[in-house]
């Protein structure tokens, strides 16, 4: 998934910084507490790690339960014994007309104020059909709670794949880019086979961070004034099919009030601090880059007040969701702030 602040591309780095900053031990914990996508989650995860990952968006703890915690075969045995694969399935189910397809395909908002067409009429209806039939499967215990968020995880990929926007839900193109022409196809997603321990947590930071121990901190937070809520607001709809009241050209949903104190100037830097002074964890490592909101110098004294302190630098190709807007550079220095805790 394309996402803003998405660690994909650096996941080699961070793993670097760890193995020079940190003593090598058995059986580490790491905490992934901004988890989004979960790709540090699942990477660590690969690399024997126990795991804790959380975040405070619906649809990013689906993806975590299903991708991350989910580390044993999934057998879907009772649908099996129906003569049920749930991936063909799915990907045979007729289409049906719901929340997405009224609200979000040109063909459900025809005639309507808001024209929006975030995918194609055909995908819409698939999208509704698959999410009723998991939440069906679910109610009537076909499935259990580890193969429900798996295959919700599966169709929030494979939704996003479709989607006819630039990559945010903030806008939609005028016309059907060729990825949104495809059929939307849900595919197995790989998943890590281990016996390793996995809490998956849909918490806001600073209530989490008082209930939680482990080795390694990860932190990862939002680092401008753009919202994950109000930008992946489809995703969370398809993941809640909730049915909520949604406004505007954009179709947002109207209880966006999630807005992250690590979007809002006056508040991002206590935030911070807060969540390290609290942090029950020998090692805090921070990813944030040159144009956060919290300055470099305002990381570096916060972090130094609660143990020693050490700044890892690298140039990152710049993340662009809106290939319109006109940047200054066309990178940014991926910092990532270590401290081990006194
Ligand atoms: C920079 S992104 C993390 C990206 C992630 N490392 C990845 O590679 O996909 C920040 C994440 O923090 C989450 N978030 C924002 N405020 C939060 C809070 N107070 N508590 C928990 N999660 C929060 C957002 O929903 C978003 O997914």
């Amino acid at each position: 998934m394309n996402y803003i602040g998405s660690k994909f591309s650096i996941l080699n780095y961070i793993d670097e910084v760890i193995e020079d900053f940190i003593p090598k031990k058995n059986n580490i914990t790491l905490c992934d507490i901004f988890a989004g996508t979960g790709v540090v989650s699942k990477y660590f995860k690969a690399k024997g790690y126990n795991i804790i990952s959380n975040d405070i968006e619906y649809f990013s703890y689906v993806i975590l339960e299903g991708l991350v915690k989910n580390s044993d075969e999934l057998k879907f045995e009772k649908l099996a014994s129906k003569g049920i694969d749930p991936f063909i399935y799915l990907n045979n189910l007729r289409g049906r007309k719901g929340f997405i397809y009224k609200n979000y395909s040109l063909g459900g908002t025809k005639g309507k104020e808001y024209k929006r067409q975030y995918f194609s009429d055909y995908n819409a209806k698939k999208i509704d059909a698959c999410r009723m039939k998991i939440e069906y499967w679910k109610k009537k215990k076909l499935i259990s709670d580890n193969e429900y968020y798996y295959l919700l995880a599966c169709l929030i990929e494979a939704s996003d794949k479709v989607a006819n926007t630039a990559s945010v839900y903030e806008a939609f193109l005028k016309d059907l880019k060729e990825s949104a022409k495809k059929n939307i196809e849900i595919k197995r997603l790989d998943l890590v086979y281990n016996d390793k321990k996995y809490e998956i947590y849909n918490k806001d930071s600073k209530e989490l961070i008082r209930e939680i121990k482990g080795d390694i901190l990860y932190l990862d937070p939002p680092y401008n004034s753009r919202r994950y809520d109000t930008n992946y607001h489809i995703l969370e709809t398809i993941a809640l099919y909730d049915n909520p009241k949604i406004t505007g050209k954009t179709g947002i949903r109207v209880d966006s009030s999630k807005k992250s104190n690590y979007c809002i100037k006056n508040k991002a830097k206590d935030e911070l601090e807060d969540l390290i002074k609290n942090a029950n964890f020998k090692y805090i490592l921070l990813s944030y880059n040159d144009e956060g909101i919290i300055s470099t110098k305002d990381i570096e004294e916060i972090m130094k007040k609660y143990g020693n302190y050490k700044k890892y630098e690298k140039k990152h190709k710049r993340f662009k969701a809106d290939n319109k807007r006109e940047y200054k550079k066309d990178y940014t220095i991926e910092y990532i702030h270590c401290l081990e805790k006194k």
